[in-house]
């Protein structure tokens, strides 16, 4: 909680930059709908607020699906509060009471950006995925100790603000019906996300924001996500909230053309849906016509507002958004046609009150769909990852991956899969890293973070071979743990992982953030000459690409 000096100092700064101030209430759920302090219902009236991060293209990340771009860099738009403050007035003009954030940067401070949107009656729905490797990885999902302490760590740093509506857990992780084997792992960051606000009194609602398509399996990908597999009606591993990414309705279209349809598909949904990104860009500048229709009597039983796509330019392959530009030097913004029409269209909305928290049914969890060729995913989750029994394995492996370079996530696919496949020619296999979200098959050190999972596979090959100096050079991106336990590296496992296989309470990480940390002390010493063993086996036992996470500003794809 704040101290009454901060809170007098945010009231200073908010009244500086907003003629209307007032303490923001705590948004509530019941059943699938929002609620103000005072039990009216609440609606997302957003806008997307991050400037656009830098792009790269990597072949390996490509899905054939969602063909867009995947940022590799990031700028955490609420850590300067010189931006912020830029901003405000014109996120007031706008008249938004929510904006949506993609990627924050949790060792900056936040104070001023959260302080002041706070002041003026707006909160965050904060993704707490970042590019590259902050992510459930839709090519190969796992859900794992690095992600875990990322999301805590995120989590500790806003949770002292009144303002954070909900936390994502993942951004259009899930492209394609084949992909909903990473739907476990979605649901285990969700259960273990709430056991950890929980345990925080956190009031914070838990989120997942998806990539719109076909509604015969995006629509069951909806339920999965917030079903209870006990089968006795418990919210333990259910969303709070679900995201759609929508670009249905362009210029100026109408409910009954573009709304009806999906809002039938979701009129049966048991917790609160909204829009996590809204604005088709053709025509653009944009009417804004579709803001009447996704707030109005016709679709508020079922969505609970959107966000609409985005304050900030931003490029994508479905072309330019954004509604305003700012100066070179970052001192001034200039508006659009496109802002003047979402002003007005949010200015001119009265919201729907029915029904009022007093009569709103209680949540309800149904059991999960069925598994069939569209909802591959298994009911049965992944245990909470349980970075200390992590760190415990990695200590005491003989073989540890020790790159020479900083920049590990590039080399720690490629590395895993000759890893593996070496292993496969020494007649061991990569069972004990492998998470298979279709049987609900998780291996005991499949929730370790990556570089973990590496050493234990070198720490394998190593012994498989004798423990010779050379099987655990990996072209110089092993070392020799001199510290290592004389036990193999399947016995460690068994040690320090026995009592981490379940589900639980998540504690913070003690320390430095992942397993990578105690691997990356020193520079690796290896001979360089097992390079031409693995370089020459093109058998790959795992498709691991680490490069693929997260869609900031990129995924929407207008969907016919
Ligand atoms: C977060 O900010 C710190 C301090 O500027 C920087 O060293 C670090 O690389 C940033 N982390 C990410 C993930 O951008
Ligand atoms: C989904 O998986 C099936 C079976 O493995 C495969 O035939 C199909 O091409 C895949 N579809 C996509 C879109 O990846
Ligand atoms: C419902 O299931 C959850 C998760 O398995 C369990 O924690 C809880 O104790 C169960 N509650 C009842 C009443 O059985
Ligand atoms: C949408 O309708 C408004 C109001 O009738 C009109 O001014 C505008 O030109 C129309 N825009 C498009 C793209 O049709
Ligand atoms: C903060 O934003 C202002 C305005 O865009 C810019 O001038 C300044 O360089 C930014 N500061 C940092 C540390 O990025
Ligand atoms: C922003 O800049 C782009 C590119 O220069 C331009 O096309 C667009 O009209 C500008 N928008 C505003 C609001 O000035
Ligand atoms: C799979 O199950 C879902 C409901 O859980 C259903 O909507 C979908 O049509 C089913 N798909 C097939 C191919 O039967
Ligand atoms: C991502 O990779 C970098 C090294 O390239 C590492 O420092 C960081 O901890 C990784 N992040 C996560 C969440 O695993
Ligand atoms: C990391 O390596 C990849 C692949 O070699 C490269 O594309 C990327 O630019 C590198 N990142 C950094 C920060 O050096
Ligand atoms: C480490 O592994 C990467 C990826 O397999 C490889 O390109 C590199 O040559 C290896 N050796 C060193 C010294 O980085």
């Amino acid at each position: 909680m704040f101290s009454f000096s901060r809170v007098a100092a945010v009231f200073a700064v908010a009244l500086a930059l907003s003629s209307r101030v007032y303490a923001i209430g705590k948004i509530t759920r019941t059943g699938r709908y929002l609620y103000n302090s005072d039990g009216s219902r609440f609606f997302i009236k957003g806008v997307a607020y991050q400037e656009q991060g830098k792009y790269y293209f990597c072949a390996a990340s490509v899905d054939p699906n969602a063909p867009f771009s995947e940022p590799s860099t990031f700028i955490d738009p609420l850590a300067n509060g010189t931006a912020c403050q830029r901003d405000l007035p014109y996120l007031q003009q706008l008249g938004v009471n929510t904006v949506r954030v993609y990627s924050v940067n949790s060792s900056l401070n936040h104070d001023t950006c959260m302080q002041a949107l706070s002041g003026a009656g707006i909160y965050v729905i904060l993704d707490l995925t970042l590019p590259v490797n902050g992510s459930i990885d839709r090519s190969d999902p796992a859900w794992t100790s690095n992600l875990l302490d990322l999301y805590i760590e995120t989590i500790d740093t806003f949770s002292k603000y009144d303002n954070v509506l909900a936390y994502n857990v993942g951004n259009e992780v899930v492209t394609s019906p084949n992909q909903t084997v990473a739907a476990p792992f979605i649901k285990a960051a969700a259960r273990d996300i709430r056991a950890y606000l929980n345990s925080k009194s956190s009031s914070a609602l838990i989120g997942y924001a998806a990539i719109d398509g076909d509604a015969t399996w995006i629509v069951p990908l909806a339920s999965y996500l917030s079903c209870d597999p006990s089968g006795n009606n418990s919210g333990n591993t259910a969303i709070d909230i679900f995201g759609l990414n929508n670009y249905e309705f362009c210029g100026n279209s109408t409910f009954q053309t573009s709304y009806a349809g999906i809002t039938g598909d979701y009129s049966g949904y048991n917790v609160v849906a909204y829009f996590s990104e809204y604005g088709c860009n053709n025509p653009y500048p944009r009417p804004w016509a579709d803001v009447a229709a996704l707030f109005g009597s016709l679709a508020a039983p079922v969505w609970s507002g959107g966000v609409a796509f985005s304050y900030f330019p931003a490029q994508s392959d479905a072309g330019q958004f954004g509604m305003v530009n700012i100066s070179a030097d970052g001192s001034t913004v200039t508006t659009s046609t496109d802002f003047a029409n979402l002003q007005a269209a949010y200015g001119a909305l009265t919201f729907v009150t029915t029904p009022p928290q007093s009569s709103a049914p209680a949540a309800s969890y149904p059991a999960c769909p069925a598994q069939n060729s569209t909802i591959l995913a298994s009911s049965t989750l992944p245990p909470t990852p349980n970075d200390a029994a992590c760190r415990c394995l990695e200590a005491n492996l003989d073989c540890l991956f020790n790159p020479q370079t900083s920049n590990t996530t590039s080399i720690l696919g490629p590395l895993l899969d000759s890893a593996c496949s070496l292993l496969g020619t020494s007649g061991g296999n990569c069972n004990s890293i492998s998470a298979n979200g279709q049987t609900g098959t998780y291996g005991l050190v499949a929730s370790c973070d990556p570089s973990t999972k590496l050493s234990f596979t070198m720490s394998q090959y190593y012994e498989a071979n004798k423990r010779s100096a050379q099987a655990c050079s990996f072209g110089g991106n092993g070392t020799v743990n001199s510290k290592a336990s004389t036990a193999s590296a399947s016995a460690v496992a068994s040690s320090c992982l026995a009592s981490a296989t379940g589900t639980n309470v998540p504690t913070p990480p003690s320390s430095a953030s992942s397993g990578a940390a105690s691997a990356s002390g020193s520079k690796g010493s290896g001979k360089s000459g097992a390079a031409t063993v693995f370089v020459s086996d093109t058998r790959a036992l795992l498709g691991v690409f680490l490069m693929v996470a997260v869609s900031v500003a990129g995924g929407f794809l207008s969907l016919a």
